[in-house]
């Protein structure tokens, strides 16, 4: 790092730990630092960039729109924020949306939602049961909605009403249920908790017990949405649909936009309810229109899938030769356990290879590769990893 970025870096808050590097320049699955370095990058702004650094369709899109018409305001209507809005409820179970700009708005937002239906329809009814090691966002709300390790006590206290169930387990569910139920939310992947799936049984389970107790299911896709399952959302590869669905990261391409989704029968927001000035400018919503028109485009997803059973059955064989653990994931959110707490020290020895990974935990890598990764990028990085895993053993 140079003199000026080394005595820079201290004016940003502590708020994470950062290697020494700054990036400069990201093209598709390649970021490049100020020496020029190449790193392959498989966490792409943690599951942000779908379509890799600086795509072509974005980069079009945010110039073309920049120069016509940033931001008239939220309580105007705009061009791009209805064709995202007219895209999104066209390709999914959903009627309506609302435009944010972090999933945890998104999120804070269909929690608002819920709550607003128990007050409109289920006598004020307002707890959502959410999960153990679940993660909606760092929020006040959101982290309570959470169900990460020490969350709860962190900034005391929380926002009352999150009861916590565990994944895959229906009954730990039933039993949380009472009269001031009114939801039920998850993430059809747990992604921060280690790329964990929800069982389709459990998930359809969900869907029957919010039938027969009227309660809302509030699916959270903000990582699991936008293809990096494999298909558009991870909903519909489970058979059910949820009546509310959130939606961040890959949306923008790398910008800052996320969505609230809701069937009609639940998006029962009333004016002033929610709102916030950056709610689909067009300058954003400009790029997550050209995001979801290239996860359309004939064949995008299906190579997409098949990128990603490369990578998994690489995994495997990586796996089997380090005598590691469980691969596990779906489409391009994948995750190896290691067997071992050597997760930080592979993250370090890999971006001095070159390739640029994340460890979940010290036990778990995550894998994030650009949605449009060729064949050809998945080897060098599978090649890579067993170079780092032959010297870290
Ligand atoms: C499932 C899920 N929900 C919500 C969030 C929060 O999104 P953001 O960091 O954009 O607020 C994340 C971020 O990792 C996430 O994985």
């Amino acid at each position: 790092m140079n003199t000026e970025l080394a005595h820079t870096k201290n004016y940003l808050m502590t708020t994470t730990s950062r290697p020494d590097i700054a990036f400069v320049r990201g093209e598709g699955s390649y970021l490049f630092d100020q020496n020029n370095h190449r790193y392959l990058d498989w966490v792409q702004g943690w599951a942000v960039n779908c379509l890799g650094h600086s795509p072509d369709v974005v980069v079009q899109a945010l110039c073309k729109q920049a120069s016509k018409l940033i931001n008239p305001g939220p309580a105007f209507y705009n061009g791009p924020a209805l064709e995202l809005a007219g895209l999104l409820t066209s390709n999914s179970c959903f009627d309506q949306v609302f435009f944010g700009s972090s999933g945890a708005e998104a999120n804070e937002g269909a929690i608002k939602l819920a709550r607003k239906w128990g007050q409109k329809f289920k006598n004020g009814a307002f707890e959502i049961i959410t999960f153990t090691n679940g993660f909606h966002g760092r929020t006040l709300a959101t982290m309570s909605a959470s169900g990460k390790a020490g969350w709860d006590t962190i900034f005391s206290p929380q926002v009352d009403g999150f009861p916590k169930a565990l994944l895959n387990d229906l009954d730990s569910v039933r039993s949380l249920i009472s009269t001031n139920t009114v939801a039920i939310m998850l993430e059809p992947v747990q992604g921060e908790a280690g790329v964990i799936p929800a069982s389709p049984d459990f998930l359809m389970g969900l869907r029957t017990l919010c039938e027969e107790n009227d309660l809302l299911l509030i699916a959270d896709e903000v990582q699991t949405g936008c293809g990096r399952t494999g298909t558009l959302f991870a909903y519909e590869q489970y058979g059910i649909e949820p009546d509310i669905m959130t939606l961040g990261k890959g949306l923008g391409g790398g910008v800052p936009i996320s969505a609230l989704l809701a069937k009609q029968s639940c998006a029962c927001f009333e004016y002033g309810d929610q709102g916030g000035t950056f709610s689909g400018t067009p300058l954003i919503t400009a790029a997550g229109v050209a995001v979801i028109q290239a996860l359309l485009s004939d064949g995008f997803l299906h190579a997409a899938r098949q990128a990603g059973l490369q990578l998994a059955e690489g995994l495997s064989a990586i796996s089997s030769e380090f005598s590691l653990g469980e691969v596990r994931g779906k489409g391009l959110l994948l995750a190896l356990e290691l067997g071992n707490n050597t997760g930080p020290e592979i993250v370090s020895l890999a971006r001095e290879y070159g390739l640029l990974l994340n460890a979940l935990r010290s036990h778990c890598l995550r894998f994030m590769p650009a949605l449009n990764s060729t064949p050809a990028e998945i080897d060098e990085g599978l090649s890579l990893l067993k170079r780092v895993l032959s010297e870290v053993k």
